[in-house]
């Protein structure tokens, strides 16, 4: 038993692009998990104050930007004058990110296109906000999604924003994201109607493996940087290992120097 119509994950996804190669969340780390040889992305996405869905991961700019305001705070146009790119260290990728910007679910999707990357977009919503931030990302991807791109897996760790994802956007797959699997898990993920659970790789047990394989569900695990491991994780039955470090997990596909 399949629970997506056939609806398959990569066996590798950069987490919020190549997060230890470039900057998280933003288009140059989309980039540059193109170059290492990504054919998917995992990014985070959450509202500014004023609506706009942006590439971010926590609920505040303070670790990433130097701006330590929280998100729901500040508006898009204040957003659009952050540099998310100046804090990372030089010697992860020999080069100077400065200048990124934290990108628009918009521009975000503009760069996939080019690219041709498939996207896992995980609703990130800033506390009390989970429904709008549902709303307002799902309905711009719903009229901007390229259509030549695999259908879009949208996945939360707040059943609030997938319970929005089922009922504004039926046909794009949801994926259920747990740090430690629920004893209700089944019953969760079937009434939300997912295709696929993602689990933390701390927590992910090889019988829990076999038991969400069973139940007919892809399977997700965050965020394994380390060969060895990903490769067990795959034995045991896992689809998709999301890493920061996707020329580490493809072995072979990586050429460029960083
Ligand atoms: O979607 C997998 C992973 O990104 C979930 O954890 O905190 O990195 O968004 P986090
Ligand atoms: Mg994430």
């Amino acid at each position: 038993m399949t629970r997506g119509n056939g609806y398959v994950l990569p066996k590798v996804m950069g987490h919020r692009g190549a997060a230890k190669r470039a900057p998280e969340n933003t288009l140059g780390g989309l980039r540059r998990a193109a170059e290492l040889g990504a054919t998917w992305v995992e990014i985070d996405v959450m509202l500014t104050a004023d609506n706009v869905p942006i590439l971010h991961h926590d609920y505040n700019f303070g670790r990433t930007c130097a701006h330590p305001a929280d998100v729901a705070t500040v508006s898009s146009t204040a957003v659009a004058q952050l540099d998310a790119g100046a804090w990372f260290p030089a010697e992860a990728s020999s080069r100077s990110w400065a200048g990124e910007v934290v990108p628009t679910l918009e521009q975000a999707v503009a760069a996939l296109r080019e690219l041709g990357l498939g996207l896992n977009l995980e609703l990130k919503p800033t506390p009390g906000r989970a429904v709008e931030t549902a709303e307002v990302a799902l309905d711009l991807l719903i009229r901007i999604w390229p259509p030549e791109l695999p259908r879009p897996l949208i996945s939360s760790f707040t059943r609030a924003c997938l319970d929005v994802a089922l009922n504004i956007a039926p046909r794009m797959p949801r994926g259920r994201l747990w740090e430690i699997l629920p004893d209700d898990w089944q019953s969760d993920a079937a009434t939300l109607e997912c295709v696929s659970v993602h689990l933390w790789r701390e927590t992910l047990t090889h019988a829990q493996t076999r038991a969400i394989k069973a139940a007919g569900y892809e399977l997700a695990v965050f965020t394994v940087n380390d060969l060895e491991e990903a490769e067990r994780f795959l034995e045991w039955g896992v689809d998709c290992i999301i890493t920061d470090l996707p020329d580490i997990i493809l072995p072979g596909t990586y050429s460029a120097a960083a």
